[in-house]
């Protein structure tokens, strides 16, 4: 980042501060803070971070108004029609699109770490078979750390890529088996002669009785969804992955926060809770009736898959899952789809609604993904486990630029205070 010639004056209690304002390639321009407290003796207050700059990072920029979405520079769009995951997970993390050696050797050295230790299917087995795969991901990947002994120094960059390397191959093996897990069928090992999004729905729908051969064009949908999903900027979880690192835990710890994160339905979680909302509207008649709710402000129920902390236009992936949501129903026959039907209904309804069109609330990456993971066989808990195992690429990207950077320090924010200023203890005897 450059300083630009401008400062930002603060002027308080008679004293004036001049802040450096920092220029970035694309965006906003940034004041820097960092010596405000040691000169002013007085902290900033953004509680959310609306208006914060956590770090500097070159991975992804998001322009909410313009709706834009750019990986390492390139358009969101023209990545999910020409290029796939396996070559997204390579341009996130090391910034540039690989030639093709180096994407064959990225593909391959991926493909050969899928398998997980053989010990690890014993953690499943401590997990009740109704626990939400969202549960077991977390336990499972935070107990890598417990197998991978030599890919656990964060300071060895070797270490980091084979940790890097692990999570990105690993992540969709071990949502496959918490899938498995949660419908009492067996594991299914990964195969390196099937593509990555193709070896996930493998291990996620064959089973050993009888041959299973995935439908090219979901694989495909798969992919798709695997790249819209892959980096986000400095979204909650991804910030809860950097924060965690900053204090120097190992990467299988810090992507096991970042899941944990996930979770939450106003996060990674809206895609199961949109299905959820979808199916309890149930018809499209029933849509207004949400609708009012939503604007109710004593009611504290939200559409879901609605509204975005940064997009204030369309959210970019939300237009591109929208077409294979079309596309992938129609290859399956599914014309009829009652949960879509509503979905495209209450999508055209909500953006003439001038409650939804002032507060620039429009369907963000979680409506339409829940549509075609729910057509593609999965059940909406799996929804959120997908969207994590897409997203590794994004955090480990996030944690290794966090790791590699020399000004790297602990995360430590503080606070407005408010409680009780100093009182001395009073004895039981005299309250
Ligand atoms: C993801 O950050 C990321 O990048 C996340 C993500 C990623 O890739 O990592 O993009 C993934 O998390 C997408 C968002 C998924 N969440 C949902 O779909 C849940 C429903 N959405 C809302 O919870 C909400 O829109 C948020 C949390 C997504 C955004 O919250 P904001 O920007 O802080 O909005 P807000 O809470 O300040 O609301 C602004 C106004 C409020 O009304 P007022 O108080 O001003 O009167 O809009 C209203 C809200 O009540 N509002 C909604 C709404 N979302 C906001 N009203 C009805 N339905 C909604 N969905």
């Amino acid at each position: 980042m450059a300083e630009t010639a401008k400062t930002a004056t603060l002027t308080l209690d008679g004293e004036t501060y001049e802040l450096p304002v920092l220029s970035p390639s694309a965006g906003p321009d940034v004041v820097d803070i960092r010596k405000l407290y040691a000169q002013a003796d007085v902290f900033t207050y953004d509680p959310g971070f609306t208006s914060t700059a956590s770090c500097e990072s070159a991975i992804t920029f998001i322009d909410g108004d313009k709706g834009e979405l750019l990986y390492r520079g390139y358009p969101i769009d023209q990545l999910a029609e020409k290029s796939h995951y396996l070559e997204v997970c390579y341009l996130l993390l090391n910034g540039e699109l690989p030639n093709k050696t180096e994407l064959e050797d990225f593909e391959y050295r991926i493909t050969r770490h899928t398998m997980v230790h053989e010990q690890m299917h014993n953690f499943f087995r401590g997990f009740r078979r109704d626990s939400h795969p969202m549960a077991t991901m977390v336990g499972v990947v935070g107990a890598m750390s417990a197998f991978y002994h030599d890919s656990l120094d964060i300071n060895d960059p070797w270490q980091r890529e084979v940790a890097s390397m692990r999570l990105i191959a690993k992540l969709p093996t071990i949502a496959a088996m918490a899938y498995k897990y949660s419908v009492g069928q067996p594991f299914v090992y990964p195969r390196n002669d099937l593509g990555y999004a193709e070896n996930f729905l493998n291990m996620c729908f064959s089973v050993p009785a009888e041959p299973y051969k995935v439908e090219p064009a979901l694989a495909k949908a798969m992919d798709r969804i695997f790249t819209l999903h892959a980096d986000h900027e400095q979204n909650a979880s991804t910030s809860t992955v950097r924060l965690a690192g900053s204090s120097g835990a190992n990467p299988f710890a810090c992507i096991a926060a970042g899941i944990a994160c996930l979770w939450g339905p106003a996060h990674g979680g809206a895609n199961q809770a949109c299905l959820e909302m979808l199916r309890e509207i149930g018809t499209v008649d029933q849509i207004p009736e949400y609708i009012a709710r939503a604007k109710d402000k004593n009611d504290p129920f939200r559409l879901m898959g609605f509204g975005h902390r940064v997009y204030k236009n369309f959210d970019p992936r939300a237009k591109v899952m929208k077409e294979s949501a079309d596309e992938v129903l129609d290859l399956l026959g599914v014309h009829n789809n009652e949960t879509l039907q509503v979905a495209k209904e209450l999508e055209r309804i909500a953006l003439e609604d001038p409650y939804f069109v002032e507060k620039k609330l429009y369907p963000n990456v979680d409506f339409y993904s829940g549509i075609i993971l729910e057509a593609m066989g999965f059940p909406t808990s799996m929804f959120t486990p997908i969207f994590a195992l897409s997203r590794t690429v994004g955090w480990i990207s996030q944690w290794k630029e966090m790791i590699e950077d020399p000004t790297n320090k602990i995360g430590r924010p503080r606070q407005l205070y408010t409680g009780a200023t100093m009182r001395d203890y009073v004895d039981v005897s005299k309250r």
